[in-house]
């Protein structure tokens, strides 16, 4: 299946963050022309002839727009959408029936507005079309996106420590058994992603910053270009787990204002900033997943979340698990999986089914901002 690509870092770009109001303007736009993309490719996309005067789909359409009551344009273009079209059925096809046993969906953790017309529209999907819906856990999601390719899977082993780093969130986790989780670490103010993000902006960059740090970092590799840069590391030594990036960001711009003054030319060390940034981070990230891996003897490392896309970063942890913990598996998502996706959502669903069995009823599931991975249990 090809991908189904809706993205909003062009309309949040100016702002060098996701703007809540915004986002969840876009997703009302998008979520339908998705959904419609994403069953036609499934081949359960089917138009119908509603007889729709019947007082049964008034009231139905009623609960509809009550399930929607917050985000009026996606109400109008969900109902829209279910005249139009079929309740997805069963099919054959891809070796064998397929239909839609579930609805999985985002409820947490993120900023509130945006999580809201994800999971109302799954509500009001769930309702009308009686399917099951269950709330996944975004940092759950991004630790199962690894799995996303099913030939690995075989060498997985817990304990396990997951290394979560996303534009939200930077933690360690330890994974005893599926669903057992100890948070042993966190960022205490900045996310590594947000670091990224924001020291790209004090570089005149543009946002999300990670990628384009990553490639500027890049070009300075292959320039061999030499400035004496040099950024701290945060937190490196400290007896926990926890991560800190905002002095990071606060060094970047610093740095940037004394290069300024000395009439540097800073375009022209961007490579060499981008690159201590990438450096700086890593470091940090690597070192301290390396302790916890070495403290709680185990046996597979996971590397999940946005950045995990950061090839440096990818790299760098497979070299030093090779060199350092040569039995232990590591494990990182495609990169095409590493940034937020669906697929990531609809697996970790599955795995929760298979091993937890929980289902959640339309009317009870609730966005929830502060969801932490936690209290799952
Ligand atoms: O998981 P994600 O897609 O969204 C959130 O859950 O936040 O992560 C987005 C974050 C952004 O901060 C972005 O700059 C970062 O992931 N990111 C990267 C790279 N690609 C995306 N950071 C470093 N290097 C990359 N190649
Ligand atoms: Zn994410």
């Amino acid at each position: 299946m090809a991908n189904a690509v809706s993205s909003q870092a062009k309309i949040h770009a100016p702002f060098g963050g996701v703007v809540p109001t915004l986002a969840k303007r876009e997703h009302q736009k998008n979520l339908i022309p998705v959904l419609k993309w994403a069953l036609k490719e499934a081949k359960l996309l089917k138009t119908q002839n509603l007889k729709l005067k019947t007082q049964n789909y008034n009231l139905k359409f009623k609960t509809i727009k009550q399930i929607l009551e917050r985000e009026d344009v996606l109400a109008g273009k969900t109902l829209n959408f279910l005249k139009k079209y079929q309740k997805p059925l069963l099919r054959e096809g891809y070796g064998g029936q397929a239909k839609i046993d579930l609805i999985a969906v985002t409820y947490g953790p993120g900023l509130a507005p945006a999580l809201w017309p994800g999971v109302n529209l799954a509500r009001a999907l769930s309702y009308y079309w009686q399917i099951p819906i269950v709330g996944i856990n975004h940092l759950e999601a991004h630790l199962f996106s690894v799995f996303l390719e099913n030939k690995k899977i075989s060498g997985f082993r817990f304990p396990t420590i997951a290394l979560i780093v996303s534009g939200g969130h930077t933690q360690l986790i330890l994974m005893k058994n599926w669903g057992n989780y100890k948070l042993i670490g966190e960022t205490r103010d900045d996310a590594a992603g947000e670091c990224f993000d924001k020291s790209a902006r004090l570089l005149g960059l543009s946002y999300p910053g990670g990628p384009v740090i990553a490639a500027e970092a890049n070009k300075f590799s292959i320039s061999n270009f030499q400035f004496p840069i040099k950024l701290p590391r945060p937190m490196l030594n400290s007896n926990d787990f926890d991560f800190s990036f905002s002095g990071l960001k606060t060094a970047v711009l610093y740095l940037v204002e004394k290069l300024k003054k000395e009439k540097k030319n800073i375009k022209n060390l961007i490579p060499a900033l981008a690159n201590e940034i990438q450096n700086s981070i890593n470091e940090v990230l690597i070192t301290k997943t390396i302790k916890a891996a070495k403290k709680y003897k185990v046996k597979s490392v996971i590397l999940g979340g946005g950045v995990a896309a950061n090839a440096s970063l990818r790299d760098r942890l497979a070299k030093t698990i090779k060199n350092e913990l040569p039995d232990v598996s590591y494990f990182c998502p495609e990169r095409k999986f590493s940034t937020d996706n669906a697929a990531m959502i609809a697996l970790t669903a599955y795995f929760n089914l298979k091993n937890r069995k929980r289902k959640t009823n339309w009317k009870n599931l609730e966005a929830d901002a502060n969801l932490r991975l936690k209290e799952i249990k």
